[in-house]
């Protein structure tokens, strides 16, 4: 054997257990964040209800979310996105092909029993333009949602004209407390 593949060998072997324990780490890292994002932003549709009425929650939803979620980003260097696979904002919210992928496997988990609060799902890829972390954890639909993304009776007149001025294509509705509305996820670049 030359040198040069003794080394790679000798590489491939030390890499193996380090990459187990990165993807441990970037999983803890991601989810320090995405937990307190999701906390507070349940915070902010409760007190938006709570002040100014369902309408007035809207902002919650299209302007903190996404303005925190830019936030995050740019502060931690990785792309944090809403994300789902029934959208209302298709330019935001739509999922990549690793984000379709565990949302499906998601609704699978769930069917399966497991608790849609702990469903989350870490994994390290390789795309055409270089590795990623990836990480997501499945957003809830709360009771505090149906207002905006329940079924028809539970959407008042005033909700459904805003969402049909706003959003003529929106898929985001029909919802029942304890399905995943979607997902919150983690693009780390490695
Ligand atoms: C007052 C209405 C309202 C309430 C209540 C509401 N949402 Fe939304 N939601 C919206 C709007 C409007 C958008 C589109 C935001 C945008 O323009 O990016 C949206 C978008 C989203 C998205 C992004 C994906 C997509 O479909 O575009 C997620 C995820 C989401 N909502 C989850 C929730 C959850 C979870 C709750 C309950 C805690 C909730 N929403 C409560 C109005 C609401």
């Amino acid at each position: 054997m030359s040198n040069k593949i003794i080394l790679y060998v000798l590489l491939a072997l030390s890499a193996a257990p380090a990459l187990a324990d990165d993807l441990g780490k970037y999983e803890d890292e991601s989810r320090a964040i995405v937990t307190p994002f999701m906390q507070q932003l349940m915070t902010e549709n409760k007190k938006a209800i709570m002040e100014g009425g369902v309408e007035s929650a809207i902002k919650v939803c299209k302007e903190i979310a996404p303005g925190m979620a830019n936030d995050l980003s740019r502060r931690h260097g990785m792309k944090i996105t809403r994300v789902s696979l029934k959208v209302r904002n298709p330019l935001l919210g739509t999922a990549d092909e690793w984000e379709q992928k565990t949302l499906k496997q998601f609704e699978v988990r769930l069917a399966r029993g497991e608790k849609p609060e702990a469903l989350e799902s870490a994994e390290i890829v390789n795309e055409p333009n270089g590795r990623y972390f990836r990480y997501m954890k499945a957003i809830v639909l709360q009771q505090g949602c149906v207002a905006c993304h329940g079924t028809g009776e539970q959407l008042s007149d005033g909700v459904k004209a805003r969402l049909a001025e706003y959003y003529p294509y929106d898929q985001a509705t029909g919802y029942t407390p304890g399905q995943i509305r979607g997902g919150v996820s983690v693009k780390r670049p490695l």
